[in-house]
């Protein structure tokens, strides 16, 4: 079956054109204060639905997103991740409410570091020492710099469709054009020397034991090997041969394997996708989760590589730090998120599984039943709704003509009262009840029936 995605403003059916009234109708202080964000923001960094103005939220509380409007909607983006327990969870609020009184920022150290430091160590035999920072950017930053400092290696090599955050050997991307098992690194977006791409970065293809045979021939050169153990853009759980091959190909050749558990880190498992593939990578990078939906990055590994922060038995000592690195209120706000996560695990994960596996189950037999080639990935509680009918091994199986009809598809869903966040990835949480799952289920199917009745499926 053919999808539509070129339809043109003009031929915008019935469903298509009353969502869009509706909306619209019903967001007026959204798009007021979108029209004073035009004029003083060169970019407004979280995005909604392409409306011709965005939502805007004013509260957050379980699985609910409220907007300035006061119109409520079931919550999906999980804050990108961080909110595994919801919005505003009340473990984390009885952290940080006390904290707050007592001052946010210090530039003197707080009592709350080494508690942090001690349930992230305590969640994983990988995890030695830990280092504080303020994302999952920072953390992947300071973590590449450790390993070249620790191995005296200059190249790090990550995967085709991974993401590690935004700074200059973060934004890498695999040429399109290159051959899929031998992909061609690439820089994201403007402003990134070619250099670092060329020289210093190298991209290795995703479930594909080519890059083990990449890896022996470059090991010389290869300071460490990055990945995201479940992609984001890719989300799925049976990786465990390809992660295990990795983690032997990395030992044979002494080349340090870091896991990028920014977003799988207490989320697929307490202790993340390493406890759920039982493999013990060198370098581990947190963030969003780990801070209780405040700001953080984390590195962590063996004392070996993160002696590169201390500088501790003669390893060569990097420059790291920050102003907010380590702040009393992250750190009060993760400490309530872990120690609850911790306290709770065996009732938390096996929901988080079982209510994410039960959604992507039902829209895909959905799809199947009713002709639909869209499917359901899903890790968990992290999912993606990818369409077309192709067999999807990696990100390079996603066709992406398919993206106007995606963002079709969000805008009615928001009409459903469900939101989904501007990158798609979808995220459900221990806030998310059975009622609060089949009403997400309901609104997927929904959905579907009215691009159908469109024309667009
Ligand atoms: C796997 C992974 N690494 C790194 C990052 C960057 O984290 P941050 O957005 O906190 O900088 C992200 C963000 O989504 C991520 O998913």
């Amino acid at each position: 079956m053919n999808l539509k995605t070129e339809k043109k403003e003009q031929e915008i059916g019935k469903k298509s054109q009353a969502v869009r009234t509706k909306l619209i109708e019903r967001t007026s202080q959204c798009e007021e204060v979108s029209l004073r964000g035009q004029a003083a923001l060169a970019q407004e960094v979280v995005q909604t639905v392409d409306l011709p103005h965005p939502i805007y939220i004013d509260s957050a509380e379980g699985p609910y997103l409220t907007d300035l409007d006061g119109n409520r909607y079931i919550d999906l983006t999980g804050g990108f991740g961080p909110n595994v327990l919801g919005n505003k969870p009340e473990p984390v609020e009885a952290m940080i409410g006390p904290q707050i009184e007592k001052g946010w920022h210090y530039g003197i150290p707080n009592g709350h570091q080494a508690r942090l430091a001690e349930l992230i160590k305590e969640s994983s035999v990988a995890v030695d020492e830990v280092m504080f920072c303020n994302s999952g950017s920072e953390a992947t930053m300071f973590a590449f710099r450790a390993a070249r400092a620790v191995t005296g290696k200059r190249k790090v090599a990550m995967f085709d469709g991974c993401y590690h955050g935004v700074h200059d050997y973060a934004l890498m991307r695999a040429d399109l054009k290159s051959d899929r098992s031998n992909p061609i690194n690439a820089t994201l977006g403007a402003g990134i020397p070619e250099e670092i791409s060329n020289d210093l970065m190298m991209m290795l293809p995703y479930r594909d034991t080519n890059a083990y045979e990449l890896i022996r021939k470059h090991k010389d050169d290869l300071a460490l090997i990055v990945i995201e153990p479940v992609q984001s853009s890719n989300p799925r759980l049976d990786n465990q041969e390809f992660l295990q091959g990795l983690r032997d190909v990395c030992t044979e050749c002494e080349v340090l394997l870091m896991f990028d558990e920014v977003i799988t880190g207490f989320r697929i498992e307490y202790g993340g996708c390493q406890q759920y593939y039982d493999i013990k990578p060198d370098l581990i990078t947190y963030g969003k989760a780990a801070g209780g939906g405040l700001p953080i990055g984390v590195v962590a590994g063996s004392k070996k590589v993160m002696n590169s922060f201390s500088g501790a038995d003669k390893t060569p000592a990097i420059f790291a730090g920050g102003t907010f690195s380590g702040n009393p209120l992250t750190m009060a706000g993760g400490i309530g998120m872990l120690e609850y996560l911790k306290e709770n695990k065996e009732t938390i994960y096996p929901y988080l599984h079982e209510q994410g596996d039960r959604i992507a189950n039902e829209i895909n037999e959905f799809c199947r039943s009713n002709n639909i080639p869209a499917q359901m990935m899903n890790a968990g509680s992290m999912m993606h709704l990818i369409f077309g009918s192709e067999t999807i091994e990696s990100s390079r199986d996603i066709d992406h003509s398919h993206y106007s009809l995606e963002k079709e598809f969000y805008l009615h869903l928001l009409g459903h009262n469900v939101i989904v966040p501007g990158i798609h990835l979808a995220f459900i949480s221990f806030a998310h009840k059975p009622e609060i799952i089949d009403q997400v289920i309901d609104a997927f199917k929904k959905t579907f029936e009215d691009l159908r009745e469109d024309g667009y499926l």
